[in-house]
Parts: structure tokens; sequence; C-alpha cells
């Protein structure tokens, strides 16, 4: 398919033009409450070897599109292929999520390599040339990237915490080194970007999945002004390119994420406050978002409610309609079903 004029509502929506119906699609979209995904990811053996298998991702990004016709598909990766290119230890335990070689004292800074090898990230360049090829052209593709933040939290405490102390910690203590873990994930994750531009992504997605543990000064230094110079970095070259913020739960601080940083949009969790969004946020850009995913698992009357209290709450701007995190293994597929339903059927004009 190569109608590459046919207009994509994603796209409009990003642009400036609201949808009477709003484009939808959902974080981790490709995942394990899909039996499809658990074939393949079975078939491919570590999660990792999926994410550099390029039939395998191309095809694992397509499952939830051929299933609920979403308008935008997201390429099936992680955000720890960047300290995966960059030489790290990075494996994924089942059960356990990511483990990483520690990152947490200056001197092991001082061994980090400056620039990633992107022979190891041609596969996914290679899933999104084959995505592309295969996606219905009026459906948008979203490439990524982690946040330089969220990324250094993995990279520091070489695995998830609740509340990202070893790396709000080594911040503190150690600026300097910190700062130089940061500037080497912000110059890569331009190249990346700009790699996945080129074969064929869209927009892209910066994933800032733990900004909400900053306070806001530190939350400037470590969120905003790295995001921000990704952005100004990918448009340096690509001057017209699309970006999504999703600096999670940033609450207060987002209108001024979206004034300095520059992005298109930004996807909002489920705790935000409607009247402050509308007045300070989707007045200036596009809002995703933001249906909590555990009414997404709990279904019937509750979902509806709150399906319809997102649409209320943002549909008469500019609005993609998504969930305020990814959805998570346990849902049901017919609750994806009831979603795309009921959001497709919405007539607010
Ligand atoms: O959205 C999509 O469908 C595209 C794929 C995608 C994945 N990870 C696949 C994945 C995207 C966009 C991500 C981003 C990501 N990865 C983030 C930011 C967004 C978010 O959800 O907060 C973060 C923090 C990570 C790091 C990461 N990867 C963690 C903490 C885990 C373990 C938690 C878990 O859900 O198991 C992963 C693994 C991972 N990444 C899985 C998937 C589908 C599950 C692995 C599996 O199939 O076994």
């Amino acid at each position: 398919m190569t109608h590459n004029t046919a207009v994509k509502p994603f796209l409009e929506v990003l642009s400036g033009r609201r949808q009477s119906v709003p484009p939808l699609w959902m974080m981790r979209q490709a995942g394990r409450y899909l039996p499809e995904y658990r074939e393949v990811r079975a078939k491919a053996g570590g999660f990792l070897d999926l994410c550099f298998n390029p039939d395998f991702a191309a095809e694992v990004t397509l499952q939830p599109i051929r299933r609920f016709n979403f308008d935008a598909a997201i390429i099936f990766s992680d955000i720890l292929v960047i300290p995966y290119a960059l030489g790290r230890s990075v494996r994924f335990e089942v059960g356990e999520g990511p483990r990483l070689d520690p990152l947490d004292t200056p001197d092991k800074v001082g061994t980090l390599a400056a620039k990633a090898d992107f022979t190891k990230l041609e596969p996914v360049f290679e899933a999104l040339r084959r995505v592309r090829r295969d996606l219905d052209p009026r459906i948008a593709l979203i490439g990524f990237c982690g946040a330089p933040w969220t990324v250094a939290t993995y990279m520091v405490a070489g695995h998830g915490t609740p509340d990202q102390a070893p790396a709000r910690m080594m911040a503190y203590r150690h600026p300097e080194a910190f700062a130089k873990i940061v500037d080497t994930i912000v110059e890569n994750s331009i190249t990346y970007l700009l790699g996945q531009l080129s074969a064929g992504a869209d927009v892209l997605q910066i994933f800032d999945t733990w900004a909400g543990v900053l306070p806001p000064r530190e939350f400037q230094r470590w969120s905003v002004g790295p995001t921000k110079r990704i952005v100004d970095g990918v448009r340096a070259k690509v001057p017209g390119a699309r970006i999504i913020g999703f600096p999670r739960g940033a609450g207060a601080l987002l209108p001024g994420y979206v004034e300095a940083t520059g992005v298109d949009a930004v996807s909002i969790d489920w705790a935000a406050e409607p009247s402050l969004i509308r007045a300070t946020v989707q007045n200036r850009v596009a809002v995703q978002g933001n249906l909590d995913p555990l009414v997404l698992i709990a279904g019937g009357e509750a979902l509806d409610r709150a399906i319809d209290d997102v649409l209320a709450n943002y549909a008469q701007g500019r609005l993609i309609f998504n969930l305020g995190h990814g959805i998570q293994p346990e849902t049901p597929i017919a609750h994806v079903e009831q979603m795309v339903k009921r959001v497709r059927a919405y007539e607010g004009n």
C-alpha cells in the first residue's frame, strides 16, 4: 500500500485539527494480554530476542491493529535498548522485570561509552520499515524512546524500584556523574529517534514514566531540560517532527513542561485534573489519555462511566484517546473491545 497522501486522523490531531471522534490507541498495546503475543514471545525466547527479530517485532506491532483497528501502531521495542546499545548488560527475567549492571558510582560512570553501537538497533529500524509497508496508510506509526531521566533510573539502580531512590540519591550526591549519564542518553536518543523517523515512524513518543518522583527543581533539570534537548536535536534535522511527551505524574508541573519542551502533545495520567488540563495544557497542545488501566480490567458499567468521563472532559478539544499508562496483562480482551466500540460511537461533534 503506498497511498502516502492518506489522511491519518492521529496526525491531524497533532497538527491542531480536532477530530469529532478522537483517534485511539493504547500504551503497551502489544503485550501479554493478547494470546497471539504470548505465542510469538514463547517462540522468540528472551524478550530482547523478540525486540531484535524484525519479523517477530513487526508481527507483534501489528497484532493489536488487526484486532482493534487502532489509529496508531507503536513499534515493538523497549526503552532499555539504549543502555543495551551503549554496551551495558540488560536482561529481562521472567516475572521480575529488567536487570542491568548498576551504574551507581562516579568511577563506573567514567567507563560509560559515549556513543551507542547503532548496528545493534538496526533490527528495530528494519521492523519499522516492515510495519510501515504493511500498515494501512490511515494508521500512524509511532517510534519512541525513554526520557533520559527514566532510562537513567534503571541504569543507576540496575532494576525497577518503587520511587527511584538510587537515581535521585545519585543526582544529589554526584550531580556531575549523573549528568554524564543523562547527557549520553540525550545524544544517543536523538540519533535513535532520527533513525526511527527515517525508517518510517510518523511520530515519536518520549516516555518519562518516573518524572513524577522528582521535586520541581530536579524535574526542571533532569526531565524538562534533557527532553527539550532531544526535541530540539530531532527538529534540528527534521523540522516538522511530531513529538508526544509523557511525563507521568508531573501534575501541576505539566504546563511548564509543555511550554519548555515544545512537544506537540502530552500523555496525561488518570490523576490529572480536567479543568486545569483544559485551561493550561489542551489550550496549547493535544492531550492523550487518560483512562485508568485498572478500570479497563474491571469492565462493566464502571468502564463505560470512566470512558464517558474522559470524553466529557477532553473530547471537545484536541484528544487522542488512550490509557493513563500501559495496559496490564490481566486485562480481558472483551473490555478493550467494549472501550473501542464506545469511543468510536462518540457523538460529541
Ligand atoms: O507500547 C507498546 O506496545 C510498545 C512496546 C513497549 C514496551 N515497553 C514493551 C515491553 C514500550 C513503549 C515500552 C516502554 C517501557 N519499557 C517503559 C515506559 C513506558 C511504561 O510503560 O512505563 C518502561 C519503564 C520500560 C521498561 C520495562 N520494560 C519494564 C519496567 C518492563 C517489565 C515490566 C513488565 O511489564 O513486564 C519491561 C518489559 C516489557 N517491555 C514488556 C513489554 C511487552 C513485558 C515483557 C514480556 O513480554 O515478558
